[in-house]
């Protein structure tokens, strides 16, 4: 997965590699209204960092750019204090508006909000199949390898239910070890990480690992023709967020953990649909009102894009959540 996404011909990082947008579809890709909503989160966490200059915004598997050349007009709305950088491991997109900063690493010392839509689930992750004595790997081209490591066993064994021989599981410690470090580099702030995953509870029983390939799901493939992804374990990673910050005894306030239907809500999206007479009274108004609605539809329809998982995380900062308001989170 490392070498097909990410090495010389991989599939994100080859010359030439037509980006996320060329092959599947994210909340970023699916309507403007997704980055509209982020800036109403943003302007929370300026409130209640104090409104810092600069107030920075790292957008981390940021893609093509697409989510910070959204949020870029509305820098009047944040005095110009706005300092929007891009972390991917791709090269920085033709195109991009010279005022995003493009890296491939995580700056550190972050006094701002570190976002990341869709990262985590191409973060490297090993498939296991539970049998009898333990769990196995499974190698690429599908047979049973050696059994997993002990870090891996350990991890299996706290995160996934026991599971019946012959079912899958993804070994998620990478992307449990990508997200603290990724937590541990906002000094004060708000670390949000969107994608699409399960908790114990609901893991699945057959592994999650795909492919995509120009707009299509397809079989996975190892040669840096295809998308490979597999669905994010949210709480272990929400646990290692906050594991990160209690060993370096750093204030870390209780995340929330809500699928995106939720916390799309909660920043004011109404995706209800408006009243038909208005077609009548105001033709112009219900057709924006109409476009709008849909828009969001995506967004928030719970069998898809509504259902991917928020997990938001304040960084010795009042949660831009508020309290609880019985959402998980520890
Ligand atoms: C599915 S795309 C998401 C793009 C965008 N955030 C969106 O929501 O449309 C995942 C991106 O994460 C990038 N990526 C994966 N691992 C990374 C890492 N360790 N550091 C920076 N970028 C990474 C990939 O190159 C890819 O562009």
């Amino acid at each position: 997965m490392e070498s097909a996404l990410y090495g010389p011909d991989g599939f994100f990082t080859r010359p030439g590699a037509s980006g996320p947008r060329g092959h599947f579809r994210t909340s970023v890709h699916a309507s403007p209204a997704f980055a509209g909503l982020m800036r109403r989160l943003l302007v929370r966490v300026d409130e209640a960092l104090g409104h810092p200059d600069p107030f920075p915004v790292v957008d981390v598997g940021a893609g093509r750019g697409e989510l910070l050349a959204a949020i870029a007009p509305h820098r009047a709305d944040f005095g110009g204090r706005l300092r929007l950088t891009g972390v991917d491991l791709a090269g920085r997109p033709d195109g991009l508006p010279p005022e995003i900063a493009w890296t491939d690493s995580v700056p550190d010392g972050i006094v701002g909000a570190l976002i990341a839509t869709e990262w985590l689930d191409n973060v490297p992750c090993d498939v296991a199949e539970a049998g009898s004595s333990g769990f196995r790997y499974v190698l690429t081209d599908d047979s049973l390898g050696p059994a997993v490591s002990a870090e891996d066993a350990a991890w299996l064994a706290r995160w996934y239910p026991p599971l019946p021989p012959g079912a899958r599981a993804e070994a998620g410690r990478a992307r449990d070890l990508a997200w603290a470090s990724a937590v541990r580099a906002v000094s004060r702030g708000v670390a949000v990480a969107v994608d699409y995953g399960h908790v114990r509870d609901g893991r699945p029983r057959d592994g999650t690992l795909t492919g995509y390939r120009d707009g299509r799901q397809v079989p996975p493939r190892a040669d840096g023709s295809t998308d490979i992804t597999a669905h994010v374990a949210m709480d272990a990673v929400a646990e290692a967020g906050i594991a990160s910050l209690v060993r370096e005894k750093r204030d870390g306030d209780p995340y929330r953990l809500m699928v995106q239907r939720r916390a799309l809500q909660a920043l004011g999206a109404d995706g209800t649909r408006p009243p038909i007479g208005l077609a009548s009274t105001d033709p112009g108004g219900y057709v924006r009102a109409l476009a709008n609605a849909s828009e969001l539809g995506e967004l928030l329809d719970p069998a898809g894009l509504g259902g991917h998982w928020w997990l938001v995380q304040a960084i010795g900062v009042a949660h831009p959540f508020g309290a609880g308001d019985g959402s998980m989170g520890t």
